[in-house]
């Protein structure tokens, strides 16, 4: 056989493969929507506590370790933290694992309304969640049917500020007792806080533990999103999804320092506004009350077609705390959220594992 011949039938096998990739890449794409679309189906008003339980599972929650068990007695749900999922390294005192749960919570009282199972949230000391509900009381919410539609956006948002009365509903939305909202819509304190996000994620990325712990929950391909049914989905993050023999050199090559705060400036600097959630005090009850607020917050966000994304580097670097917290006057607290917002189009959804796999029923 020639060279040349040989050279025509290598080139031929290449692009033979290159189009096997893209074919099955956008099959896989294809059956991550199917999935997501099956996640994010509408709520079942007659679905019951399996129901219930699939919308507490869509909030917020670090990294998506879903660091949570629900259990199902009589006519009432506790959430009691999953250890197991813990993150030590951005989380090492389980701050953010208690604000899940109470997000969680928040989506199990708004949910249970429209689901007739309508109740109060209660919780412990340890930071354990029991929620009780009675039936008798359904009521639509149009809050209950964001719960499916509520992402974090990580994207640029439009750059336009909100009107008055939507920020009004938004900090209306945010407050609770024991819990403190900051809203910023001033550019000068926001590039402030921006910094301050800058600042956290250049010590994040200079920190091989924090990386590894991260690296951990990235999920390149659509396949390994659905079969852990956790972890950081790199569409849902606005990135490409890749094979994850790919995704984690592609990662390697393009996680950078210089350029992770590039895009965070121009993420920050797009957004309407930022939020940021104190509890009046540290403890996993503040903090679990906390999730609660910052969710009702998210969910009424989503309810007026607005984009949320948390920016938590200067609460999770211990050190930027203080500096934070100073910064927009509440100098004796510890700041535990921050949240952009704006608008923008929807991203791809992230994955979460069955209610089967965090539910049990006495
Ligand atoms: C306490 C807490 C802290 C979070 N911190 C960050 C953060 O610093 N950066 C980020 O991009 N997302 C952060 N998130 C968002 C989660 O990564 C996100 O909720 C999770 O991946 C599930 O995705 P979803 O919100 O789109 O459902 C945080 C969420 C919670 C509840």
């Amino acid at each position: 056989m020639q060279r040349r011949t040989v050279l025509i039938g290598g080139a031929a096998v290449l692009a033979g493969s290159a189009g096997f990739g893209v074919y099955s890449a956008a099959r896989a794409t294809a059956g991550y929507a199917a999935y997501s679309t099956q996640l994010r189906r509408p709520l079942d008003p007659h679905g019951g506590v399996a129901e219930l339980v699939r919308l507490a599972t869509l909030a917020p929650n670090g990294h998506n370790t879903q660091g949570w068990r629900f259990h199902s007695s009589g006519r009432a749900i506790t959430i009691t933290p999953d250890f197991s999922r813990r993150t030590p390294v951005v989380d090492p005192d389980d701050h953010h694992l208690f604000v899940s749960l109470g997000a969680a919570a928040e989506n199990l009282a708004i949910a249970g309304t429209a689901l007739d199972m309508s109740g109060n949230v209660a919780v412990g000391n340890d930071g354990a969640i029991r929620f009780a509900w009675q039936s008798g009381t359904a009521k639509a919410d149009p809050l209950a049917s964001a719960i499916v539609r509520r992402q974090s956006t990580r994207s640029l948002y439009d750059g336009r500020p909100l009107d008055a009365g939507t920020l009004t509903a938004l900090t209306a939305a945010g407050q609770r007792d024991g819990v403190r909202l900051v809203l910023l819509t001033e550019r000068k304190k926001i590039n402030a806080v921006r910094d301050l996000v800058i600042a956290g994620n250049d010590r994040q990325m200079s920190d091989p533990a924090f990386i590894a712990e991260l690296k951990q929950w990235l999920r390149f391909s659509p396949a390994s999103a659905i079969a852990h049914g956790d972890g950081l989905y790199s569409a849902a993050s606005g990135n490409p999804a890749l094979p994850d023999f790919l995704g984690r050199p592609a990662f390697d090559l393009v996680f950078k320092q210089a350029s992770e705060a590039a895009k965070y400036a121009k993420q920050i600097d797009s957004s309407a506004g930022l939020a940021i959630f104190f509890g009046e005090r540290a403890d996993p009850p503040h903090w679990a009350n906390v999730g609660g607020a910052a969710q009702h917050f998210l969910l009424e966000a989503t309810h007026q077609g607005l984009a949320c994304a948390f920016i938590n580097q200067p609460v999770e670097v211990a050190s930027l705390r203080p500096t934070l917290a100073a910064l927009v006057g509440e100098k004796d607290l510890r700041p535990d959220l921050v949240i952009r917002f704006g608008r923008a189009p929807a991203l791809p959804f992230s994955p979460r594992r069955r209610v089967g796999d965090v539910l049990t029923t006495a």
